[in-house]
């Protein structure tokens, strides 16, 4: 294995960034650090994104205040309207920090996945959280479930506005013009393999369109949840909240990749803690599935080939599942000391991959 050591002499920092005005001009420009440890190649080298150093703590920080940016200049909205979404939770209080900074009211409907922190969070910002705990009769979908109850809310609220996130060209803008060009402009524009988790498809259409637009080589990996239905896959038990969707969405209808990989909830926990044992990162759940869908790739790829993943959140809200090894047994059947084997082995976990 590549190792380095760390070091903080003045040459090894970057200039700080200048101040700003107002938290939500403090989205953006995450850092992008070089994981020397991650993968047993050291002929491959890797960069991750993290976007739990946004202020909200995810990558939704960036398309949640550009919606609500964009409808205001374009006088979609006003300071009486309110702002009502469905989020799986980081959507949530990355609308609620806008919301509140702007003086708007919010109501965020989720379901019962959303972790708690997140919840708390949002009705910290000053947002009305609704859970919903039970899915849609018709379809057994939770998503379906929390966009019903949207559309009630917003049938019955006078100046209402819906940004959604599911099919609004300001969610993928705001990847394309912050998270990839970010990355694509510290890297020089020389990255041959992406790796993109996906919940709504936001993230993934937004690099999509920034790289096509430049004519990048770049190869996109989308990391989706067995048990989502995102790109046409069967429905199916998913625990971890903000990575897949029980339904395709405006977004996810022709987006374009060059591969899929399909991570399970154990190949989350898994690939969380490996960020955790081999490069001290503590990532949520869809972080740890681009870490195992890396993995899984990484024997195909060409010596000297650079990789960029996108870790989307940060794993304080997943302490009680994903960092908990009563949970993980509980609710996937996999001990401790099974974990801690997997976890140490350096074999790939079964990840499904294709084109
Ligand atoms: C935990 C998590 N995983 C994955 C994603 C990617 O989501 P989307 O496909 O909706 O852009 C996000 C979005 O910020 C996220 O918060």
């Amino acid at each position: 294995m590549n190792r380095t050591t760390a070091r903080s002499s003045d040459s090894s920092r970057s200039r700080p960034r200048s101040p700003v005005v107002g938290v939500l001009a403090a989205i953006g420009d995450t850092p992008l650090v070089a994981l020397d440890r991650y993968l047993d190649r050291n002929d491959i080298r890797v960069w991750a994104k993290l976007e739990a150093a946004n202020p909200g703590g995810s990558a939704k920080d960036r398309p949640a205040a550009r919606m609500i940016q964009d409808a205001l200049e374009l006088g979609v909205i006003t300071t009486d309207t309110t702002v009502i979404e469905s989020s799986s939770g980081n959507m949530g209080v990355g609308l609620a920090q806008a919301c509140r900074y702007h003086g708007i009211r919010l109501i965020c409907v989720v379901d019962h996945r959303a972790h708690e922190t997140n919840v708390r969070v949002m009705r910290a910002l000053g947002a009305e959280v609704r859970v919903v705990s039970e899915p849609d009769p018709v379809t057994g979908d939770l998503l379906t479930a929390r966009l019903d109850l949207v559309a009630e809310l917003l049938e019955g609220t006078p100046d209402s506005y819906w940004p959604d996130q599911y099919g609004n060209a300001s969610n993928p803008a705001a990847h394309a013009e912050g998270t990839m060009r970010e990355i694509d402009e510290a890297l020089d524009g020389d990255l041959d393999y992406l790796f993109v988790a996906t919940s709504k498809a936001g993230t993934l259409r937004g690099c999509c369109d920034y790289l096509r637009g430049r004519e990048r080589p770049t190869r996109i990996v989308a990391v989706d949840a067995i048990g989502s239905a995102l790109f046409g896959g069967v429905r199916g038990r998913r625990l971890l909240p903000g990575f897949g969707a029980g339904i395709a969405t405006d977004l996810s209808t022709g987006a374009w990749f060059d591969h899929l990989v399909h991570a399970s909830d154990l190949d989350c926990v898994i690939g969380c803690r490996r960020l955790v044992a081999r490069e001290a990162i503590f990532g949520g759940a869809s972080s740890g599935a681009v870490a195992v869908a890396l993995e899984a790739l990484a024997p195909t790829m060409a010596s000297g080939s650079r990789c960029a993943a996108i870790l989307p959140d940060g794993g304080t809200g997943y302490l009680g599942t994903v960092y908990d090894d009563r949970w993980v047994e509980r609710e996937l059947g996999c001990s401790a000391r099974q974990l801690d084997e997997r976890v140490e082995g350096r074999g790939i976990p079964a990840l499904s991959t294709g084109a």
